[in-house]
């Protein structure tokens, strides 16, 4: 796999065949001379074809980890990302799960394979939430991984763009605590750029930001800041390079305590910001 430019052949082939198998990836240190023989074997070597054409091991196995939950992954939605576990953090932090006292209401834009959303779902067990997508088969995906992790029941997933699913008779009074999105921010011109993983395998209206990457990010405050409770908190995961640009965007639109958040090489991966309480109270975390 390393001649086919994989630069984790190792962990990979470790993956595969422990999926092969039937077992964790620790099971094939427990059990180093266990033989790999009939269907196993030919099994694990499609996974090594497929892997050979760049395919990620995430879609060859349908599956991906996510927080602490495991997610259904296809070809139809973006294999969620560790960076993406920064929006959790951001939301936990500005809403810590074991003080809230009335059941928060959730929404995300571009909600994919659910796991941002399903995630928030399973740590506040009284909150509800709304996932927006413009794909239908993402949507699939989402209602599929929120039966799965037993949330379903509190979720609701729209069709369409952005906040427009919101603007009718439904639900056009709904306020929401946290609003939270991890939209397309690549430039377009970079897509060609990126590894085959990603630019072959993976949808291109889940990565395509637009002609410098800010297309989305620059319209979604004014889209949703209509529906952000007094109070709420938006976070938005970007570009390592688009923290300003981004920030700048949720000043103008009016939210206030704008921050960075930073990943474990230092750089901006989430912004946030809040929307001010009628009253004036500023917010506490
Ligand atoms: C980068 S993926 C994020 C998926 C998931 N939330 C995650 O973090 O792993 C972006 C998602 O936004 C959706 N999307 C793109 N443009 C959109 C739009 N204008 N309105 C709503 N959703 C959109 C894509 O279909 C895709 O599922």
């Amino acid at each position: 796999m390393q001649q086919r430019g994989i630069d984790t052949p190792r962990l990979d082939s470790d993956l595969l065949l422990a999926d092969a198998l039937g077992m964790e990836r620790l099971g094939l240190f427990l059990d180093p001379n266990r033989p790999v023989v009939g269907e196993e074997l030919a099994l694990f070597k499609r996974h090594v074809q497929r892997r050979a054409r760049r395919e990620p091991v995430a879609l060859i196995l349908g599956r991906r980890s996510f927080w602490q939950h495991e997610f259904m992954v296809t070809s139809d939605v973006l294999v969620p990302r560790p960076e993406t576990e920064l929006l959790i953090e951001a939301v936990l932090d500005a809403f810590p799960p074991e003080q809230q006292t009335v059941p928060l209401e959730i929404l995300e834009i571009g909600v994919g394979s659910g796991a941002v959303l399903c995630t928030l779902l399973l740590a506040y067990p009284d909150a509800v939430g709304v996932g927006v997508d413009l794909s239908s088969a993402a949507l699939a995906v989402a209602e599929h991984n929120a039966r799965q992790l037993g949330c379903l029941a509190r979720v609701t997933l729209l069709p369409g763009d952005l906040a427009q699913p919101l603007r009718t008779p439904l639900h056009a009074t709904k306020r929401f605590q946290v609003i939270v999105a991890n939209l397309p921010y690549i430039a377009t011109d970079e897509l060609a750029r990126l590894d085959p993983e990603v630019s072959v395998w993976e949808p291109r209206c889940a990565l395509d930001g637009g002609h410098d990457g800010l297309t989305l990010l620059r319209r979604l405050p004014g889209e949703v800041i209509p529906f952000l409770a007094e109070g709420g908190l938006l976070a938005l995961e970007i570009g390592a390079t688009q923290g300003d640009a981004v920030a700048g965007f949720l000043t103008a639109a009016g939210l206030r305590d704008v921050a960075l958040r930073l990943d474990y090489g230092r750089r901006p991966r989430v912004v946030v910001g809040y929307k001010d309480h009628a009253t004036g109270e500023t917010h506490e975390n």
